[in-house]
């Protein structure tokens, strides 16, 4: 063997180290602004950029590789699958995206036509590889992409209600006046309209929200208290990107954000609890339901390492609405 040892081989003759590489299939706004996320925190040796608009790719390509003297990550354009191999972590960002007013669940039918010819060559070239999911209707198209891939359900994860948690915890953080990493919260369920929030997990530095509410500098105990802001600001979640969208035409930097936060985690085998897109089956209860929608996750280096079983702490106005985000995902699967 070599005398010194490449980034393709350990110098031990036959095992070869290969880099942490990251693909990114969809080099779009959203797709562009997880790899910018991704370069600033460092977690991967490369990003290999994937599209079918090959001058836009090329043009973000050499704009993202031209900050490399401030970043240690190799960006690069893959002309075909092969590129991709060995891929630690496949993001899909691919698709189109919701026009002003449409909802994310009508964009099933046109994503799902493009999975088709982006996931099975993803897993031809890196069999080992972890699958995140962005593109919309996220929790339908994770699914989908689970069952075209032939990966255990465990590696096949979608950013799912993380963004939204990340909306709730921000929004909810400003009301009460204090920073929002000091504010726990997990909204669940679909990514989209039927969404809901954890209530009695909502904590403000570690203390039940429902508990110290009255004792926070700027909480309203007139407007309904607890119960009447969590309303209004699940309200906002919800309505987030359809505004976001009027004013900008898309929504792109916290999903970013929530996608490099979701593949450090995976990188680094943080372990983090986060709620994300997973197989509702893996909770007791519902081990005949077939969808995938957001439920708090143990991630790490080999994807969900659990599943928190959550049912039995959810009151009964959580778990009904938890069985509407499962029937709302089951009705648009079964439309022919
Ligand atoms: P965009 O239109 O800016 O980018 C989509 C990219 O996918 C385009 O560059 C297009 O050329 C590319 N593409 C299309 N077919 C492809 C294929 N077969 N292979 C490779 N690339 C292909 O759209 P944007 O704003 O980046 O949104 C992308 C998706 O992400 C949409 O479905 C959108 O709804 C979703 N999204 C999901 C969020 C979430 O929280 N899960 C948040 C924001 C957007
Ligand atoms: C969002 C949509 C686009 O930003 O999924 O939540």
């Amino acid at each position: 063997g070599d005398a010194t040892a490449t980034s393709e081989t350990s110098g031990a003759g036959s095992e070869r180290a290969y880099p942490v590489r990251v693909t990114i299939v969809g080099a779009g706004d959203v797709g562009v602004a997880c790899a910018y996320n991704l370069l600033t925190r460092s977690v991967c040796s490369e990003l290999v950029l994937v599209d079918v608009l090959k001058d836009k790719l090329k043009g973000h390509v050499m704009d993202l590789q031209h900050g490399g003297a401030f970043s240690s990550t190799r960006v690069t354009a893959a002309d075909s699958y092969a590129d991709t191999a060995h891929s630690t972590v496949c993001i899909i960002t691919a698709g189109v995206r919701q026009r002003p007013g449409e909802s994310r669940l009508e964009l099933m039918a046109r994503n799902a036509e493009l999975f088709k010819h982006i996931i099975p060559p993803l897993v031809e070239n890196s069999p080992d590889t972890l699958l995140l999911v962005v593109s919309n209707p996220v929790d339908l198209l994770t699914n989908l992409a689970w069952r075209m891939s032939g990966l255990p359900r465990h590696r096949v994860i979608g950013s799912g209600t993380y963004l939204d948690s990340s909306r709730f915890q921000t929004l909810i953080a400003q009301a009460l006046g204090i920073d929002p990493i000091s504010v726990q919260a997990m909204v669940l369920g679909e990514h989209g309209d039927s969404s809901f929030v954890y209530r009695s997990g909502i904590t403000v530095g570690g203390v039940p929200l429902r508990k110290c509410f009255d004792m926070l500098p700027q909480a309203d105990s007139s407007n309904g208290g607890f119960d009447g802001l969590v309303d209004r600001v699940h309200k906002q979640v919800v309505q987030a990107a359809y505004e976001v969208i009027e004013l900008k035409g898309y929504t792109n930097w916290a999903i970013g954000s929530a996608v490099g936060s979701i593949v450090s985690a995976i990188l680094q085998d943080q372990r983090k609890v986060v709620p994300i897109s997973t197989a509702a089956c893996a909770l007791k209860g519902l081990e005949s339901s077939d969808v995938f929608l957001s439920l708090p996750c143990v991630l790490g280096r080999n994807g969900v390492l659990e599943t928190l079983q959550i049912l039995p702490y959810m009151d009964e106005d959580e778990r009904q609405q938890l069985r509407q985000s499962i029937a709302v995902l089951e009705e648009v699967v079964k439309k022919p």
